[in-house]
């Protein structure tokens, strides 16, 4: 084994951000990659040699968008480490490609509104994270307004997340008499310097004299020191809790004030877990890829098509698992699609480079005309295949009809486009010609609209169709499902993989056709496999 081979995957950490929108995700995005030096002004990209441009092509029509509706990649280094922030989208349109953004992830950073405890949005995101036992830091956001009780919000988590919960910090009340916080572990003191400045650290003693300068009241100094006592109280940090999703440590702060910010990240360099082995299949056998294991491998999380207009390219974020990836190298799918990757893109900030090199846990862009999917397996020999990325059975379900019938082809190209990069669904009815768009969200179908319009120059009205609602069909036995297609024409589709889709016009449908068919299965998720 090379040297970097066995080094290089102990130094990455691949994250996540979940949040409700508005507790200040995009800020704390912001300002850990300023905190880290990744960019040196917010909102601006620190220039590392000619070969970065300052600013993105990709990310410009993004803002032109108004909306970012992509889950991008950002890298920044601290301490020694590479870190890989993933970004999901807030908005709850969106939750399939948070979904599948969240399957690249080893760890995530929940941030809270400390006036508004778990909101909605967070407990669905946190549910996704359950589902793969993803470890969680806490942040609790914006400490420089009045907020809840502390002891109050970590009940809160406690309960609706049934969470053991650990305080490695404890504020000094929030609002206008917010003082700073305590590192319950170290005995320091970090005072909150009224104006914005990042670069003021100092931690002092908790028993120290300048505490009592910091407080200038007695009676807050007081309260809080009996409260820090209190908090004392809460289990030990336990790391294989934490690894194994069951524990949460809290950290607090006001991501706008740029305050516990860089604390937050020495705690993800401290706790967040480098790449682990994953589970996967090769050549029909259950297998362990390890970080080091020789061959690279990875899977695509998420595919965005035409980030430039001009090229009709798209480009695939593909999550190495292992491996020694050189630029220029050939890799195969796990269903035998070959591809060199003369061009793959590493994303540092807001900027992209060319990877020359890339390890577990780095994820790098690849451009493709196509043949990349979300959900694809990609390694030298073709032979490793991860577990899938799951498809959502769609809340919303449109038909498409063309402005123009002559341009149906185009149409259905686009319409295929979209569904492989994951923006919507698409079900092809088995009857009729029509094309049926299904959607977790309603924005998704905006969005849908929008980009047809402009990339593809195609005016199209969506309709409600007779159908609400789909599933997937399963049997065990081929024939009893070649039955049923075949006795329910009239509402059956193919998905994009030309899988069977029941189209019903209720829920009380699904259920009826499940009693009557007991020897099938309707699925509300599908994995690619
Ligand atoms: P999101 O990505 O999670 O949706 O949240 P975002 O960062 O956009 O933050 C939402 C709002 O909360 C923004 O205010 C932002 O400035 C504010 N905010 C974020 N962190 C803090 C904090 O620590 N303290 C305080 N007081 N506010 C914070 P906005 O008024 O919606 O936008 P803007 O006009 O300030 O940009």
């Amino acid at each position: 084994m090379s040297k970097a081979l066995a080094t290089e995957p102990r130094t990455r950490r691949v994250f996540a951000i979940i949040s409700h929108p508005d507790a200040g995700k995009t800020t704390l995005t912001e300002n850990m990659l300023l905190a880290s030096g990744a960019i040196h002004q917010a909102g601006k990209v620190a220039a590392r040699g000619e070969a970065r441009r300052t600013q993105s092509d990709w990310m410009k029509i993004e803002q032109e968008r108004g909306i970012s509706v992509s889950s991008s990649v950002m890298t920044f280094e601290h301490k020694g480490l590479t870190f890989n922030l993933l970004d999901t989208p807030g908005h709850e349109d969106f939750s399939e490609d948070t979904y599948r953004t969240l399957t690249a992830a080893d760890c995530a950073v929940m941030v809270l509104d400390v006036a508004k405890g778990i909101e909605p949005q967070t407990l669905k995101l946190f549910e996704v994270c359950r589902l793969r036992d993803i470890p969680i830091i806490t942040f609790i956001n914006k400490l420089d307004r009045e907020g809840v009780d502390p002891f109050d919000l970590i009940a809160e988590i406690e309960d609706k997340l049934a969470l053991d919960v650990v305080p490695m910090q404890w504020p000094a009340a929030s609002g206008r008499r917010f003082r700073g916080i305590a590192d319950l572990r170290t005995n320091q003191f970090l005072a909150f310097a009224k104006q914005d400045s990042g670069e003021d650290h100092h931690w002092t003693p908790m028993d120290g004299n300048s505490i009592g300068q910091t407080f200038d009241d007695d009676a807050l100094l007081e309260e809080f020191q009996m409260e820090a006592e209190l908090a004392r109280e809460y289990p030990d940090f336990n790391e294989q809790s934490f690894r194994e999703g069951h524990m949460t440590p809290v950290y607090f702060g006001s991501a706008l004030r740029k305050f516990g910010v860089l604390e937050l990240i020495d705690a993800l360099a401290e706790f967040a877990p480098m790449p682990q082995a994953e589970p996967a299949v090769k050549a029909g056998q259950d297998v362990e890829i390890k970080p080091t294991d020789k061959e690279v491998s990875g899977f695509v999380f998420k595919v965005q098509a035409n980030m430039d207009l001009n090229h009709r390219d798209r480009v695939a974020f593909y999550r190495m698992v292992s491996g020694e990836f050189k630029r220029g190298m050939k890799l195969k799918t796990a269903d035998g699609k070959g591809l060199s990757v003369h061009n793959p893109v590493m994303f540092f900030a807001q900027d992209r480079e060319l990877a020359q090199e890339a390890y577990a846990g780095d994820v790098i862009g690849i451009p493709n005309h196509g043949v990349l999917r979300v959900g694809d397996s990609l390694s030298e020999s073709g032979k490793i295949k991860f577990a899938g990325i799951p498809n959502f059975a769609p809340e919303i379900l449109r038909r498409a009809r063309l402005e123009d019938p002559l341009k149906a082809k185009h149409l259905r190209k686009a319409l295929e486009s979209l569904a492989e990069e994951g923006v919507t669904q698409l079900f092809k009815p088995n009857f009729g010609a029509d094309m049926i768009v299904g959607a977790v969200g309603s924005l998704q179908i905006d969005v849908m609209r929008e980009r047809i319009k402009t990339e593809y120059g195609l005016g199209v009205q969506f309709e409600s169709p007779p159908f609400q609602t789909a599933r997937w069909v399963t049997s065990d036995d081929p024939a009893k499902l070649k039955a049923f297609v075949d006795k329910n024409m009239m509402n059956m589709a193919e998905d994009i993989d030309g899988d069977p889709v029941f189209l019903a016009k209720s829920a009380w449908d699904i259920g009826y056709a499940q009693e009557k068919n007991p020897h099938l299965r309707f699925l509300t998720t599908k994995e690619r496999r």
